[in-house]
């Protein structure tokens, strides 16, 4: 971590914008994660969450990134030290579920893109006084669905979200229809045990969702 760097909100913007989805990847094997990642660039997702929930995770992110034109980053990142796990693994931008102080500020301090995970007034505010402003709305079912992110862009008319957690093929307009809402993440794009033909598929349809 260095203190030289500076935290430009631009960045994780970018990421966001780049594609209408952001497939959540839970790699169990590793010889197929950059087949995988292939599929779903070819199909238009460009921007890759590789979640630090299995062992392999890290060398997923490394093969995945030899992918042209993948925007390979790390999901599940839940502490400093996973956080420069994942930064020395190449990923290009961190996913945490939630927003501790000390992640916070070790992020911002990386000058990496960091999308934090919140679910209420208080961990917006939280990101707020570390001077982020894009937020991944997790879980975002469970945590009200659409009502509540609605609710909280009232006092947060600010803030820019990528919900996450309960999202469907079948929800996703409606989400992405938010003027606040600039992506959405999920799992429902590489299902356990899909095929190369399915996630390609997949990511085509999502892909062509407007954002
Ligand atoms: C995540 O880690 O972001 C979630 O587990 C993804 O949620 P989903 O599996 O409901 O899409």
């Amino acid at each position: 971590m260095s203190d030289t760097q500076t935290f430009d909100p631009s960045e994780i913007e970018r990421v966001m914008k780049t594609a209408p989805v952001i497939p959540v990847l839970v790699v169990k094997d590793v010889g197929k994660a950059r087949e995988q990642a292939e599929a779903l660039v070819d199909g238009g997702l460009k921007v890759l969450e590789v979640t630090l929930r299995t062992t392999d995770a890290l060398e997923a992110i490394k093969r995945m990134n030899l992918v042209p034109g993948a925007i390979v980053g790390a999901g599940t990142v839940i502490n400093a030290r996973q956080l420069d796990e994942a930064r020395g693994a190449g990923s290009e931008f961190i996913v945490s579920p939630g927003l501790t102080q000390d992640l916070g500020a070790a992020a911002v301090a990386s000058g990496l893109p960091f999308l934090p995970g919140i679910a209420n007034a208080g961990d917006i505010m939280r990101g707020l006084d570390l001077g982020l402003n894009h937020f991944k709305f997790f879980p975002a079912m469970a945590a009200g669905g659409i009502p509540a992110l609605k609710a909280l862009s009232g006092p947060f008319g600010q803030c820019l979200f990528c919900p996450t957690g309960g999202i469907t093929a079948e929800t996703a307009p409606e989400w992405l229809a938010m003027r606040n809402v600039l992506c959405l993440g999920g799992s429902w794009i590489v299902p356990d045990g899909a095929s190369l033909e399915e996630i390609n598929a997949r990511a085509r349809e999502a892909a062509a969702l407007s954002n």
